[in-house]
């Protein structure tokens, strides 16, 4: 579609046979001054030309340092919409660097690229508003989740999360509840305010609502909101607390997820459960060998302070299970470091009772360029949670700790247990370097999958409904 000059072309013909180039995705080579223009023209590989190859290529043209502040992108005449929103994502996703905001307000992170606008030259623009409109609100999403990760824990207490939350929620049919202490007691939200008990500020319950007219199923989405993770007093070494202001990074993907729903409005109900707290240590915390009465009645010993996940999650669970009976109920969490043991840092661990689901969500990562791998909850390993004193240990020592916490949760899905699946993503939560479109620190990984998953959920229940009367506001992104 780009049509460039002969002698253009010519030269990039040159300069590619001069160099080794193997067109791997992400793979750049500039051509200063082409045919004495003022411009330069960067040649990208884009490897099997599939979306994730375009969302690498997109990444790494983003990054690529844009002083002009513009860039035009010429596509195949043949593009499909896939390739258009690999590379909008990639390059939206790929110029991001964390920023702290100077105020209380939620301020994006700016992208330090100088990029200001691209344009991407397609054969048929109308072809590929659906795919660019879905690229924009997951790529906001994301980045909303990166930042809301990033953040000092300093700056995101579990009341202030909660209104960084409803403040981007602003722009878009969501609707946010928040429950404070009082009405957690009130209804025995036990592990919540348990590992909230010894922080200066108490913890609550964010609830993202959007409900869509005659939309056939609802799902509930629940998130590890854990703002800083000490370990409480089973205490965390020093190198293993370092970045525990990530541990609300399963929160943060929940949220940002559902708001994409509502910016796209996906013909499907969505709800989303943040239970935020920090697990602090302190004269008021809870203790090892403690015994939790969680919502819903199952009681917890808790045998390691360090195991608080489970614990908020097990309120959450129960709450999602008895009050909002959701069709599919899947929860996100930073939960254990035997994540990484068993799968690496790029893997997110799936479990699930249910193949369908397990495999939609599988194959919704794929597409969208994140790794989920099927993990087995063996009944056998039941035996490890049990306690003499209450319904369930919270800790075992046996091993198989990403395993043993998912069999711990799923004693809390109630009548949601074969409609359940739950990702452990401690590990691809946070990306030590900058690598495709990861900049360092945190991916907000999830977002990515549950939107695409939501997608087919709406797309397998039928037409969507007619599109809003005003466009969606622009919210985040502003550049292209
Ligand atoms: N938030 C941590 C898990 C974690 C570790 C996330 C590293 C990201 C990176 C969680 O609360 C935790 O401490 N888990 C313990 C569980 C153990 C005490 C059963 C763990 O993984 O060691
Ligand atoms: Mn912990
Ligand atoms: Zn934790």
């Amino acid at each position: 579609v780009a049509r460039l000059p002969e002698d253009v072309r010519t030269r990039a013909a040159a300069l590619l046979a001069a160099l080794p180039h193997t067109g791997r995705p992400g793979e750049l080579h500039t051509l200063p001054r082409p045919g004495g223009r003022p411009w330069r023209l960067l040649l990208v590989g884009v490897g099997q030309g599939d979306e994730e190859g375009w969302r690498c290529a997109g990444a790494e043209l983003a990054r690529a340092g844009h002083p002009e502040g513009e860039l035009t992108v010429g596509l195949p005449a043949d593009a499909d919409p896939a390739t258009v929103r690999g590379l909008a994502e990639g390059l939206w996703l790929g110029g991001y660097r964390f920023r702290l905001p100077r105020g209380a307000a939620a301020e994006p992170s700016a992208d330090p690229s100088g990029l200001r606008r691209v344009t991407l030259l397609v054969g048929d623009p109308d072809r590929h508003a659906e795919a660019l409109a879905q690229a924009r609100a997951t790529a906001a999403a994301t980045l909303l989740a990166r930042d809301l990760t990033n953040l000092p824990a300093d700056r995101k207490p579990p009341a202030a999360l909660a209104r960084r939350v409803a403040a981007a929620a602003r722009g878009v049919a969501a609707a946010v509840t928040v429950r404070d202490v009082d009405w957690l007691a009130a209804r025995g939200f036990g592990g919540l305010l348990a590992v909230g008990a010894a922080a200066a500020q108490p913890p609550c319950l964010v609830e993202l609502a959007w409900r869509p007219r005659g939309a056939r199923t609802h799902v509930a989405l629940v998130g590890k909101g854990i703002t800083f993770d000490t370990g409480g007093l089973s205490i965390k070494p020093v190198a293993g607390m370092r970045l525990m202001r990530k541990d609300m990074a399963g929160a943060a993907a929940v949220a940002a997820a559902t708001i994409a729903a509502a910016e796209l409005r996906l013909p499907v109900r969505v709800t989303a459960l943040l239970p935020l707290a920090e697990n602090a240590v302190g004269g008021s915390a809870f203790r090892p060998g403690d015994v939790i009465r969680h919502y819903g009645g199952l009681t917890s010993e808790t045998t390691n302070s360090d195991a608080e996940g489970r614990l908020v999650l097990a309120d959450a669970l129960a709450y999602a299970d008895r009050r909002l009976r959701p069709d599919l109920l899947v929860d996100l969490a930073t939960l254990t470091g035997a994540n990484a043991v068993a799968l690496g840092k790029g893997t997110a661990a799936l479990y699930s009772d249910n193949d369908g689901l397990a495999d939609a969500l599988r194959r919704a990562g794929a597409a969208a360029g994140e790794r989920l791998w099927r993990m087995p909850l063996p009944t056998d390993y039941l035996a490890y949670l049990s306690s003499d004193v209450a319904d369930l240990y919270s800790a075992p020592e046996q091993g198989a700790g990403s395993v043993t916490a998912a069999l711990y949760l799923r004693e809390f899905t109630g009548a949601r247990r074969d409609r359940w699946a739950h990702v452990d993503m401690s590990a691809p939560s946070w990306a030590d370097r900058a690598d495709g479109v990861l900049a360092q620190g945190a991916t907000g990984w999830g977002v990515r999958t549950l939107v695409r998953w939501l997608i087919d959920v709406a797309s397998a229940d039928g037409p969507r409904p007619p599109p809003p009367a005003r466009p969606a506001p622009r919210r985040r992104i502003s550049r292209a």
